[in-house]
């Protein structure tokens, strides 16, 4: 090991010796990429987790489009507030700190509460009547002592009837105050329309945005932060303008696309020998942008 491999994060220095086999399977696997937005959205809802009970909880809506890295900071959340198994609590309850649904498309209250059922671990109640379900949910969310509900995907409620629409955004302003817990709602622009569309839910989640990428320091910051977890030889300098904007441009400013297109990239780079990602290297990896992508599809 010759090199100080200065380019890479120091716990991933010593992987960057590794074959060729080893961290091509490593790049492909999947990691938390720390990037300021992100952070101020866990920081948000770290203040909601240590918020004193009261009639009207704060909530949060976090709002983005398909792909962005909403899902990845709901779940690096609620990784951090592990739930405690019932062997270890006095009460002979699980706790659940923070509990993570995905909105049913299709949404109604059965299917909406199987799911809260079905994540707290208690699939045997789904046979249940509506009422009884609902409210086996309610004390299950009471006994578990959830303290932040993140209702993923929540514009699946848009796929509801105009009336479904309405039942369950009411339900979500209810379900808050009633159990004193914060919602934090996740979801696409559309959703936020729903919300905003009801006054007195709108000012009750205060909106954190996750709009795409565009050009400028941020951006650069987490190229710099994906390089140097990704175990080259050699330094690529993912943030240099013409690189950089090369990648933006194909991603179409969504996250998910900009880590795709460097992942793919950085294993050619070292299958390829190269070591190093360039923007011809990105082009032979056959890349399509997204929307183009949905051309091909139809
Ligand atoms: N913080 C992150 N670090 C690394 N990769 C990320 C991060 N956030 C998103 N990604 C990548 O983007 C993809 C889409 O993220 P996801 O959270 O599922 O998006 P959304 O929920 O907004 O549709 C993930 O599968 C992952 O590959
Ligand atoms: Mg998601």
């Amino acid at each position: 090991m010759s090199e100080a491999y200065g380019h890479l994060h120091a716990s991933i220095r010593s992987v960057a010796d590794d074959s060729a086999e080893l961290r091509i399977r490593r790049i492909r696997t999947d990691r938390w990429v720390s990037y300021a937005r992100a952070e101020s959205a866990l920081a948000a809802m770290e203040d909601l987790l240590n918020f004193p009970k009261r009639t009207r909880m704060p909530n949060l809506l976090l709002v983005g489009p398909t792909n962005n890295g909403k899902t990845m900071i709901v779940e690096k959340f609620r990784r951090a507030h592990p739930s405690t198994p019932a062997s270890q609590t006095e009460s002979g309850a699980a706790h659940v700190p923070v509990l993570r649904v995905q909105m049913p498309a299709g949404p109604d209250e059965p299917r909406f509460f199987g799911a809260v059922l079905d994540e707290l671990g208690y699939p045997h109640m789904l046979t249940d009547r509506i009422t009884k379900r609902q409210d086996g949910a309610l004390r299950m969310m009471r006994e578990t002592q959830v303290r932040v509900f993140v209702i993923d995907e929540v514009h699946n409620i848009l796929s509801g009837s105009r009336l479904q629409q309405r039942r369950l955004l009411n339900l979500l302003r209810w379900l808050g105050n009633e159990l004193q817990i914060s919602l934090v709602a996740v979801g696409t622009a559309e959703a936020l329309h729903a919300v905003q569309s009801d006054d007195q839910l709108a000012n009750r989640f205060e909106p954190v945005g996750l709009p795409p990428w565009r050009a400028g320091s941020e951006y650069e910051q987490l190229l710099s932060t994906l390089e140097a977890v990704l175990p080259l030889r050699l330094p690529s300098d993912l943030a240099e303008p013409e690189i950089a904007h090369k990648i933006l441009g194909m991603a179409e400013g969504i996250l998910g696309e900009i880590v795709s297109i460097v992942v793919r990239a950085a294993v050619r780079a070292v299958s390829s020998g190269a070591e190093t990602i360039t923007t011809d290297l990105i082009d032979q990896t056959g890349f399509i942008a997204p929307s183009q992508r949905r051309r091909v599809a139809v």
